[in-house]
């Protein structure tokens, strides 16, 4: 087991479009997977996709803490995930609806912005074991999902926003939350 250095924003192979993985339960592949677990751990993240630790495959790892569960509508998609590896993964919107919620990446450390997202989704992928998984989620599961995917297409949150008056350092934010995001739910304190 490994920590990995997380690439920055500005680095070439956060907008690359990552590889498909060909065989989910490679040995290989099992051993990116614990790095990225012992890595996303280690950086305090929610999620974190191959690319931001200079592996340009598609798979990405998240969980929802219970603290960020039951967001937005608060339906069953909201609730709390258990840590999640998804290998080759696809994002299909259920809704046209957009909410404006705060990201923080951990390849933008210090930052945080306010991002339009898909509230609620379909998505699928494999788990390390070549088995198939296929939920819905909303809230800031449906927000984690977006984000990680977005790595793998070489998309940073930054380049979702609409305002970026919303984009800031979030120590900033203890001078107060700008208008426009009064009422949102607090950044989180787990980058992705
Ligand atoms: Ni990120």
């Amino acid at each position: 087991m490994a920590i990995l250095k997380i690439a920055r924003m500005g680095h070439p192979v956060l907008r690359q479009t990552a590889t498909p993985v060909e065989d989910p339960a490679a040995p290989r592949i099992r051993a990116l997977i614990r790095n990225m677990v012992e890595t996303m751990h280690d950086a305090n993240g929610a999620g974190l996709a191959a690319p931001q630790v200079h592996v340009p495959l598609r798979v990405v790892v998240f969980h929802v803490p219970e603290d960020r569960a039951d967001e937005g509508d608060g339906g069953e998609g909201a609730a709390a995930q258990p840590l999640t590896v998804l290998i080759n993964p696809e994002i299909e919107p259920l809704t046209a609806d957009t909410e404006l919620g705060w990201e923080g990446c951990l390849s933008v450390p210090g930052l945080v912005g306010a991002v339009p997202r898909f509230t609620k989704i379909r998505y699928g992928g494999f788990a390390p074991d070549g088995s198939r998984i296929e939920r819905e989620a909303e809230g800031f599961h449906a927000r984690v999902v977006q984000h990680e995917c977005d790595h793998l297409d070489g998309i940073l949150y930054p380049q979702r926003m609409t305002d970026l008056s919303l984009l800031l350092f979030q120590e900033e934010l203890r001078h107060g939350v700008p208008e426009a995001m009064q009422g949102a739910e607090e950044p989180e304190a787990e980058a992705v």
